[in-house]
């Protein structure tokens, strides 16, 4: 039976992926998070769970992983910009010092890191896994000084995940992230803010996502060892994305302000090529429909859906203001 260890796993992706890899697959999952969320997976036969910052764990606790998904990262731009030294030991020095204790370990048959299309910043061709990245936030540039390090380093098998913007519900619940907030305004507030709109951007459910991991985990050929994928389902700018959700969810009474000045510089689209080879026999455009309604279906239950503990930078402004760093 393999042995999983999920770091992160109580955050926005790791509640879905813990559920969903363990009702594909009779493996041990084990995850380790420092809570900054809550803690939202249940324990369960094949589930064990410990509140850890992963950097008390010693050499020897990674032994018997045959996979390590990384989901650990400050992943919200103004939420990394707010103690930049933070940031850096979260984002990249605490990462290089996990790869050093973890880099001699023969049975571990993958380390998956999960970083961000952002990294292309601002960039007007289709852009694929060859384009050269320009990162503009301190989040992305970090992305990106880790993804170098694995590659210059190369000596244990690694995958790297460049996710589009993520959506979707989550036990954790993110409404700093584009789609869940346009959804969650659209249905309370009946209004929605569109600030530039005419800057793309690559989504990714977060569904899709645990789908392309869980094939990371199956996968018995090496070809994937030491390669980028950038995955996400689809490309839209936010003015058609808000067309979009109306016209699939047909909620009514929304008022929308269009503000075309932006401070955002990031525009990108990205070629939806690696997902679709990666995920075989999938209907994008139908599945990218679907999970829009989905998302919307479980947001309009939510009962507290302008709780603090959804927006990531008021948590970690909370956490920064109580300790020193
Ligand atoms: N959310 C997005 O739109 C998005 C887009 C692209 C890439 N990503 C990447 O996907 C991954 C997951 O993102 P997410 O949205 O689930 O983020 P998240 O903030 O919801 O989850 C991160 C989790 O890591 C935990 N954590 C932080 N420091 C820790 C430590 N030292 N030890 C143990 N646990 C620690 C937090 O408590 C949190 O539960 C990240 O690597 C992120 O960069 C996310």
């Amino acid at each position: 039976m393999k042995n999983i260890l999920i770091l992160g796993s109580e955050g926005f992706l790791g509640s879905v992926l813990v559920p969903y890899i363990l009702k594909n697959n009779n493996y041990n999952v084990i995850g380790i998070d420092k809570c900054f969320f809550g803690k939202n997976n249940k324990n369960t036969k094949n589930f064990k769970f410990y509140k850890k910052d992963y950097n008390q764990l010693s050499s020897k606790f990674f032994e018997k992983f045959d996979y390590i998904i990384d989901l650990v990262n400050i992943s919200n731009d103004p939420a990394s910009e707010l103690n930049q030294k933070f940031t850096y030991l979260t984002n990249f020095s605490n990462k290089v010092k996990l790869y050093k204790k973890i880099k001699n370990l023969s049975k571990l048959s993958r380390y998956i890191y999960m970083s961000s299309c952002s990294v292309y910043g601002n960039n007007k061709k289709l852009i694929n896994e060859k384009s050269l990245p320009k990162p503009i936030s301190l989040y992305s540039k970090l992305c990106l000084k880790y993804e170098n390090y694995l590659k210059s380093e190369n000596k244990i098998p690694f995958t790297i995940m460049r996710l589009g913007t993520l959506y979707g519900w989550s036990p954790r619940m993110r409404y700093d992230i584009a789609i869940n907030k346009i959804i969650r305004d659209m249905v309370f507030l009946k209004k929605i803010e569109i600030l530039g709109g005419t800057q793309l951007r690559f989504f990714c459910y977060n569904l899709f996502a645990c789908k392309v991991i869980n094939k990371l985990i199956n996968e018995k050929s090496k070809k994937k060892n030491s390669k980028i994928f950038n995955v996400g389902n689809f490309n839209t700018n936010i003015v058609q994305l808000s067309k979009k959700i109306l016209s699939l969810t047909k909620i009514k009474g929304v008022n929308v302000f269009h503000e075309t000045n932006t401070i955002d510089k990031r525009s990108y689209e990205v070629s939806t090529k690696s997902s679709k080879r990666l995920i075989k026999n999938l209907n994008f455009s139908k599945f990218t429909n679907n999970s829009i309604i989905e998302t919307f279906i479980k947001i309009k239950k939510d009962k507290f859906p302008f709780s603090d503990n959804k927006i990531t930078l008021s948590i970690y402004k909370k956490y920064l203001k109580n300790h020193k760093v």
